[in-house]
C-alpha cells in the first residue's frame, strides 16, 4: 500500500480512540478532568470518530449505569480479579468499558482518598492496573473485539499505559494529556517489578523521577505524543517554576507537545435552559440574570440588592487557586458595598478562613463548604463578577462558564485563563504574584461595573462567545489521525 492510499484509507473509516480516564461526569468527579472526559469524547463522536471511554469500577460508576454486560475477564493479576464490563455513558450513545476489579476500585471514599481524606494506601497498584488494562485493549491480547487506532491517556493515574506499551512494541500510538502538572504519581522504586515494569525503565530516559518512579513521567517520556489544556500552559511548563520539576523533558518533547484549550459542555452551561436556575435568560434578554441575582441572594441569606456587586467563587480550595489573596482584600470588597458568594472544599486553612469571614459578615458574605453542582450553576448565573487569581491554571473551566453567563470573570494571567479572557473585553485579568493586584484589578472591574453601558456591552461579548468542543475536538481529532497514519507507515 502507497503511503497517500494509506492516508486516505486512515481517514475513510471512523478513528477508533480508547480515552482512558479516572474520572468522568456525571459518575465521578474531583474537578474538571472529569467535565473533559465527559463533553470532548462526546464531540469526537459528534465529529465522526469512534471514541470509547475506560474507568474504573468505582462503587459510583456501577451504581449509575445500569445496562453493564460483563464481556471479558481480564487475565491481570495485580489486586486480584478483574473484569470488563461494557455499555453506555448514562443518556449517550458514548461507549463505556468499566474496570470491575472489586479489590481495587470498590471501596468507601472517592478516586484517590479515603473518607479521612488519606491518600489509598495502594493508589499505585490500583492506577498501574488501569494503565495495565488500558495497554491490555491495545495489544495483541486484547481480549474484546475492538481494536482501537489510538490511545488518549490523562494525568498520572494513566500515566503508566503508554510504558506498557511501550514494552510491548508499541502495537498502536499513544497520546497523554497533562491535565495538571502538579499531581505526579510519584512512588517508591521497589514497586517495579511489583507493576510489571522492567527495569530498564527505571532510568532518567524513562520514568525515574529523582530516585522514585513517578507515573506522569512515564506518561510524557513514553507517549507519542503529549497536548496540555491551553497553549500557554503548554509555554509555561517548559520552564520553572510551572515545569515542576518535567521542564527539561518537556523541553527536549517540544515538538511533540501541543496546547489544545479545553472546550465546555453548552448543553450543561446554558443559561437559556438551565435547570438548575430558577429563570432562565440569554444575552438579549438578561431579566433572568437580574431574579437569578434574586433568588442567590435569599438562598444565601445575603441582603437582597440588585446593585451591590455580588462576587463568586467556586473552586477546590487549594493553594493553586490563589483564594488565600481573596481573603486578603475581602475587607474591601465588602466596604465597596459587595457581597461574595463561595462554594467550595479543600484545604482546612482556606475553609476556616472562608467560613469565619462568613460568619462575621453573615449579609454579605457566604461560604457554603461542601460539593453541591446545583449551586455552582446558580452562583455562576446570580453573580455579577467571578472570581479566579490562579496562581497557576492548566485551562480552568469556571471562567468560561462565567463568561456564558454573563458573569464577568476576573483572573490571574496565566494558563488556560490567560488564553480565555482578554483584559477589558470579555473579563479582566491581571499578571502580578500578590493580593495588592488582585485589589488593583477589582477596582477596574467595579468602576466598569458602575458604567452600565459598558457593563452591559462587555458581558454581551462574554456571552456571545464560542467556547464549545468543536474547534478544539477537530485539533484533537487532526492529532490522532496523523499519529494513526505515522504508525502505519
Ligand atoms: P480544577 O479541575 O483544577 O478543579 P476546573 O476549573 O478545570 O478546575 O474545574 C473545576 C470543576 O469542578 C468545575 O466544573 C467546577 O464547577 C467544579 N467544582 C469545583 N468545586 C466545586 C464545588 N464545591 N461544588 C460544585 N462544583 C465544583
Ligand atoms: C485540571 C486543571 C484545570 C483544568 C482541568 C481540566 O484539574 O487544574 O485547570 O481545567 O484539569 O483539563
Amino acid at each position: 500500500m502507497g503511503p497517500v492510499f494509506r492516508e486516505v484509507s486512515t481517514m475513510l473509516r471512523p478513528l477508533k480512540i480508547l480515552f482512558a480516564t479516572s474520572e468522568v461526569r456525571p459518575l465521578i468527579k474531583t474537578g474538571g478532568l472529569a467535565d473533559v472526559s465527559s463533553s470532548l469524547p462526546a464531540a469526537l463522536r459528534d465529529l465522526g470518530l469512534d471514541c470509547r471511554l475506560l474507568v474504573p469500577g468505582y462503587p459510583a460508576v456501577l451504581a449509575q449505569c445500569e445496562d453493564l454486560t460483563p464481556i471479558s475477564d481480564l487475565p491481570v493479576t495485580l489486586l486480584g480479579p478483574a473484569r470488563l464490563l461494557t455499555g453506555f455513558m448514562p443518556g449517550t450513545r458514548v461507549p463505556l468499558y468499566v474496570l470491575d476489579a472489586p479489590r481495587a476500585f470498590q471501596r468507601p471514599g472517592g478516586p484517590y482518598q479515603d473518607t479521612r481524606g488519606q491518600d489509598h494506601a495502594d493508589n499505585a497498584e490500583r492506577f498501574a492496573l488501569l494503565s495495565q488494562v488500558a495497554a491490555q485493549l491495545c495489544g495483541p491480547q486484547n481480549p474484546i473485539n475492538w481494536q482501537p487506532d489510538c490511545l488518549h491517556c490523562h494525568d498520572w493515574q494513566t500515566g503508566l499505559a503508554p510504558a506498557y506499551l511501550h514494552f510491548a512494541g508499541r502495537p498502536v500510538p499513544s497520546l497523554t494529556t497533562i491535565h495538571n502538572l502538579a499531581f505526579q504519581g510519584v512512588y517508591s522504586p521497589s514497586l517495579l517489578t511489583t507493576l510489571g515494569l522492567p527495569s530498564e525503565s527505571f532510568a532518567i530516559d524513562g520514568l525515574e523521577y529523582y530516585g522514585n518512579l513517578s507515573f506522569l513521567k512515564a506518561g510524557l517520556y513514553y507517549s507519542d505524543w503529549i497536548t496540555t489544556v491551553s497553549p500557554r500552559y503548554a509555554l509555561e511548563i517548559q520552564a520553572e517554576p510551572l515545569g515542576m520539576g518535567m521542564q527539561g523533558l518537556l523541553q527536549q518533547r517540544r515538538h511533540q507537545l501541543t496546547g489544545i484549550l479545553n472546550g465546555i459542555d453548552t448543553a450543561d452551561w446554558n443559561p437559556s435552559s438551565d435547570l438548575h436556575l430558577t429563570h432562565n435568560f440569554t444575552y438579549r434578554a438578561m431579566a433572568g440574570k437580574r431574579r437569578c441575582k434574586a433568588a442567590l441572594q435569599t438562598e444565601l441569606g445575603l441582603t437582597p440588592s440588585a446593585e451591590a456587586p455580588l462576587f463568586g467563587v467556586v473552586s477546590r480550595l487549594t493553594h493553586q487557586k490563589g483564594l488565600d489573596w481573596i481573603l486578603q482584600i475581602a475587607q474591601g470588597i465588602l466596604t465597596r458595598g459587595g457581597q461574595i458568594a463561595i462554594l467550595g472544599t479543600g484545604e482546612p486553612i482556606l475553609e476556616s478562613g472562608f467560613k469565619q469571614l462568613a460568619h462575621q459578615h453573615p449579609q454579605q458574605v457566604s461560604a457554603f463548604i461542601g460539593y453541591d453542582e446545583g449551586l455552582s450553576h446558580r452562583i455562576e448565573a446570580g453573580a455579577d463578577l467571578f472570581l479566579m487569581p490562579s496562581r497557576f491554571e492548566p485551562c480552568g473551566l469556571n471562567q468560561m462558564y462565567s463568561q456564558r453567563y454573563g458573569t464577568l470573570p476576573i483572573v490571574r494571567e496565566t494558563g488556560g485563563l490567560a488564553d480565555s479572557v482578554t483584559d477589558g473585553v470579555d473579563g479582566f485579568s491581571f499578571m502580578g504574584d500578590t493580593a495588592h493586584a488582585l485589589w488593583l484589578t477589582v477596582e477596574r472591574a467595579l468602576a466598569a461595573y458602575h458604567d452600565r453601558p459598558l457593563w452591559r456591552r462587555l458581558q454581551q461579548t462574554a456571552m456571545r462567545k464560542d467556547s464549545g468542543w468543536e474547534k478544539s475536538a477537530r485539533e484533537y481529532a487532526a492529532l490522532y489521525a496523523q499519529l494513526a497514519a505515522r504508525a502505519h507507515s
